[in-house]
């Protein structure tokens, strides 16, 4: 059984079949729309979704399957203090596939290790959103007909958006792609991303508060919003959150087929004036991410045959010796939960939380 909670659990090739099971449910609908008849989706979302949520209910309906689920945190036992292991055992007897959100970092792993049916990641916290990078690749595959060779920008919020950190690791395995980090510097992208993904990897990456000059040399860009949830201090938020607006006349520095994503929800920052602009293309990534869900559902329910349960990779693994320090990670709510961390892979000293990631204090 395989579950999906970081984008590097599948490979570069199991990858490229998930884009093209998704290019071929595009082209021959009717071949999918009974492939889940009797299987069921459940939808544990703690947290506001609007595309994953939907796109995720609409795939398995397209597929011929049901769903269940919860859109809020306060609908479900959670609200009750019913930890994620016990809610992902209840639900393996419900539903054939989990597809969870919520502002607890590192929850959907431990859902995973718990669950006896395969479990996504739906977005972790400002962790990870592994499902919008492969909307975020099928999009670009598309639009530029290639996954490598590629100068993409990241612009705003580096530090609390997910899908930032999922579709950089995603493509630290493609070739020859350079990477330019536009944020201000209190949203820059976080350590466990920089060194142990782009560093690591030998990534050509710059990183720079300029949007303006950065344009020229895009293939891609893609656009974030400032992740108001993720702020402790609201004044912070305030000051941070009209960073970069990008506009029709700022764009014009931009090459003639410089594409431009954006996870959305947009709230300012690309201005409604450019959706008219054919390389804007955040409403085709909302189509592509329902496709290469479909796809990615029925590549774990065949791999959900093999009903082996997912477990920790075990290897370097130091447990319960240091605490996670991340007041959002998973080991500071869910019960009786082992602290595990591991080294960081370009400095063995740096102990990361297995599950959030982040710097574990020795
Ligand atoms: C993103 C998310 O939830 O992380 N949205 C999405 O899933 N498409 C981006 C965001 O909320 O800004």
């Amino acid at each position: 059984m395989k579950s999906l909670i970081d984008i590097t659990d599948f490979s570069v090739k199991e990858i490229d079949e998930l884009l093209n099971t998704a290019l071929d449910i595009i082209a021959h609908p009717k071949k999918y729309s009974k492939k889940c008849k009797g299987k069921i989706l459940a939808t544990l979302f703690y947290e506001p979704s609007t595309r994953t949520r939907l796109s995720f209910e609409s795939a398995m309906h397209e597929l011929g399957g049901s769903v269940i689920g919860f859109s809020s945190a306060d609908s479900s036992s959670a609200s009750k203090g019913e930890s994620f292991a016990d809610t992902a055992k209840v639900i393996s007897n419900y539903a054939h596939v989990i597809a969870m959100r919520t502002p607890i970092e590192g929850a959907p792993l431990v859902a995973s290790l718990n669950a006896s049916i395969p479990v996504i990641n739906a977005g972790d916290g400002g962790h990870l959103h592994p499902t919008q990078t492969l909307a975020d690749l099928l999009t670009i595959k598309r639009e530029k007909g290639r996954l490598n060779n590629l100068t993409v920008g990241f612009c705003g919020d580096l530090k609390y958006g997910r899908t930032v950190h999922s579709l950089i690791s995603a493509f630290s395995r493609y070739e020859n792609i350079n990477i330019v980090l536009i944020s201000p510097k209190e949203l820059k992208l976080p350590s466990y991303v920089k060194h142990d993904v782009l560093e690591k990897n030998n990534m050509p990456y710059e990183e720079t508060t300029d949007l303006e000059n950065s344009l020229p040399k895009l293939d891609v860009l893609y656009m974030t919003r400032v992740q108001q949830e993720r702020f402790a201090d609201k004044d912070e938020y305030e000051k941070l959150k009209n960073s970069y607006i990008l506009t029709k006349e700022k764009f014009e520095k931009a090459k003639k087929d410089t594409i431009i994503l954006h996870p959305l929800p947009r709230v300012n920052e690309i201005s409604v004036k450019l959706d008219e602009d054919e390389r804007a293309c955040y409403f085709k990534q909302v189509a592509n991410g329902k496709y290469v869900r479909m796809a990615l559902i029925l590549k774990l329910l065949t791999l959900a045959k093999d009903k082996t349960k997912c477990t920790l990779n075990k290897e370097g693994l130091i447990y319960n010796q240091h605490k996670c320090t991340n007041p959002k990670c998973i080991t500071k709510t869910e019960q009786e939960l082992d602290n595990v961390c591991k080294p960081s892979k370009t400095d063995g000293d740096v102990l990361r939380c297995v599950y959030c990631d982040k710097k574990v204090n020795k």
